[in-house]
């Protein structure tokens, strides 16, 4: 039996559980004094290159919320599960122009494209700038910030995934209690899991080549979705005679797909990485 629950103020936290990133978002006021604070109201907005932006949402009388508005930058920084202690000191509600991290063993460090500063023990960073406010009727103050940087320690930009997602260590914000009591997922077990294919997914997918493509070309061609690869060949063939090409270069087939209106990114999200 399933049994509803009452949505009530803080039903993201207190009544649906949501797993969550965790972050300090480190800003400047006017007068150029630094704040931290953690939110973990964010997630990406826009994920395509051209204008990566990310949604973080606050109390609109908060300090970083003021100072975003004021000053139009803003750093989100992830820190490890190992500092989820100073996490929460920079949670406390300390008065206007107290910088938290003086409170916690936290270091400051320069960001590389925005004003204000950035954690070093933080793994991953994201510099912002503002793209857009939004003033939700007496609730949350919406901030779209423009990715102007995304910053990790250097020996981990490269590894793979796994390892990656191990060395980091980010913890997993599980919600709190009455805004008392936080809780977190630490040195969760990670599994993988392998996408596949549906049992169909070839039908429509084979492809019979008329003419020679060059191996870049043709491997771009695999990664596009099995269910239009077909039509994709032929239409890129005809283009290629049409432009009076014998074979296929990986040129002509992104040239033809942005003629199509279809931009080298998009084709990415569907490329094998
Ligand atoms: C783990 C964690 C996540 C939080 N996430 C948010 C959030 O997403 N939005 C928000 O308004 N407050 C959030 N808070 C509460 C603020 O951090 C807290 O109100 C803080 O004092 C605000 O500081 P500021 O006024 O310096 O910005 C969170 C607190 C913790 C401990």
């Amino acid at each position: 039996m399933k049994k509803e629950a009452k949505i009530k103020p803080f039903w993201y936290s207190d009544v649906w559980l949501f797993p969550k990133l965790i972050t300090i978002v480190t800003t400047l006021d006017e007068q150029g004094r630094v704040n931290a604070a953690p939110y973990s109201h964010i997630m990406q907005y826009d994920v395509m290159a051209k204008n990566a932006r990310m949604i973080v949402g606050f109390r609109q009388d908060s300090h970083s919320f003021k100072n975003i508005k004021a000053t139009g930058e803003f750093v989100v920084n992830c820190p490890s599960a190992e500092h989820l202690d100073e996490m929460m000191e920079t949670a406390k509600f300390y008065p206007e122009g107290v910088n938290e991290l003086e409170h916690t063993g936290l270091t400051m460090i320069p960001s590389l494209r925005v004003s204000p500063p950035s954690i070093k023990e933080c793994p991953q960073i994201a510099e912002c700038s503002v793209d857009e406010v939004i003033h939700l009727e007496k609730s949350s103050g919406i901030i779209i910030g423009k990715i102007e940087a995304l910053v990790f320690d250097e020996e981990l930009i490269d590894l793979p995934r796994e390892e990656r997602i191990r060395r980091m260590n980010l913890p997993i914000g599980l919600g709190d209690e009455s805004r008392m009591d936080y809780f977190h997922g630490v040195n969760y077990d990670i599994t993988m899991h392998k996408l596949g294919e549906p049992k169909d997914a070839f039908k429509g997918g084979e492809v019979q080549l008329g003419m020679t493509w060059e191996a870049d070309a043709l491997q771009s061609l695999m990664t596009i979705p099995p269910g239009v690869r077909k039509m994709v060949t032929d239409q890129t063939e005809n283009f290629a005679q049409e432009q009076q090409q014998d074979k296929v270069t990986l040129a002509l087939f992104q040239q033809l797909a942005r003629e199509a209106g279809m931009s080298d990114e998009f084709f990415d999200r569907f490329r094998a990485k």
